[in-house]
């Protein structure tokens, strides 16, 4: 099938308590091990591409591998989103080449210029059948160049959802409950806990809209340790704990977006590899259990995290 908006997916996703992967693609490898694991465990997907990633591979061989995924697996729902758009000028990009959602993060925008931002881009996409993510609430963490530094991220506050959302037109809400990108969530010795209680005022005052989680990867420790026991250097890498995703995959969370975990996965894998076979010299060689750990990653999230396997 060619590639679909997210509007059935949040639907079928908010109705059935579980939520859609998007997972951010940069490379063939990563591409193949997502749609693999989607396939196996029948689960539709959400691929992602940053302005980082578009600048790495080239928007048109993005555009492409994402094609060749499309003809591979005729039967899987793909969306292909737009993460985080900085201007309307890479959202219009985006929209006019192919992309069938966009977010547009104007997050760390005051409130009415990140309305008038987010507005400019829905009018836009939707006169051209694509559909838009909007942020309210900034995340900690690294997002392309822009750092937020620890303890500057602010919560979504609830009292705004409702007219955020009624005056942009936006299709779904990222919100901040305390997840934050990258690998160094939270601070080791402290509890990581999201703030279910914001979600559940804003979920009161937007029924039936869906709500996006970025920041959510898990960073998986074993993965850590094999990086530590490779040459790496991660000390105090700490995310999400993955029963607070479930939880909130439960709820009006129709979008759950993890990167971090597949480039640790990979990483670890290669480095691994790498120390174990230190003639080997063919990229093929530590690319292809690269690309296997990016599908068990993906495969466990699906049916570990997210609940969207079986959902074809
Ligand atoms: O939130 C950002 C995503 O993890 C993409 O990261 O900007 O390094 O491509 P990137
Ligand atoms: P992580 O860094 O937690 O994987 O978050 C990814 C993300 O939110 C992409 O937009
Ligand atoms: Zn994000």
């Amino acid at each position: 099938m060619p590639l679909v908006t997210t509007t059935e997916m949040f639907k079928k996703a908010y109705e059935g308590g579980y939520a859609v992967g998007a997972f951010n693609v940069n490379n063939m490898e990563i591409i193949q091990g997502i749609t693999e694991a989607c396939l196996e465990t029948r689960s539709p997907v959400i691929l992602q591409v940053s302005k980082g990633a578009r600048a790495y591979a080239n928007h048109n061989y993005l555009i492409k591998l994402v094609e060749a995924a499309l003809l591979e697996c005729p039967e899987l729902p793909i969306a292909l989103h737009l993460d985080h758009g900085p201007d309307f000028e890479t959202c219009k990009a985006c929209i006019d080449g192919g992309f069938t959602s966009v977010m547009i993060d104007g997050s760390s925008l005051p409130f009415e210029e990140n309305i008038k931002l987010s507005k400019q881009v829905v009018d836009y996409a939707h006169a051209h059948g694509v559909v838009v993510e909007a942020e309210l609430g900034t995340l900690e963490g690294i997002e392309d160049e822009v750092k937020v530094e620890a303890g500057e991220g602010s919560y979504t506050r609830p009292e705004e959802v409702e007219e955020f959302v009624a005056r942009t037109n936006c299709d779904s809400l990222a919100i901040a409950i305390g997840t934050s990108h990258g690998a160094y969530k939270f601070k080791p010795g402290t509890n990581p806990q999201l703030r279910f209680d914001v979600l559940d005022e804003i979920v009161k005052k937007l029924p039936g809209f869906p709500i996006v989680l970025h920041g959510s990867s898990s960073v998986p420790q074993d993965f850590v340790a094999i990086i530590n026991q490779y040459g790496g250097n991660m000390p105090g890498a700490i995310g999400v704990p993955e029963e607070q995703l479930r939880q909130a995959a439960r709820s009006a969370v129709c979008k759950i977006n993890i990167d971090s975990d597949i480039r640790i996965a990979m990483t670890a894998t290669i480095r691994k590899y790498l120390a174990e076979h230190p003639d080997h010299f063919d990229p093929r060689q530590y690319l292809k259990p690269a690309r296997q750990a990016v599908k068990d990653m993906v495969s466990h999230k699906i049916i570990n995290v997210l609940g969207s396997n079986d959902k074809l």
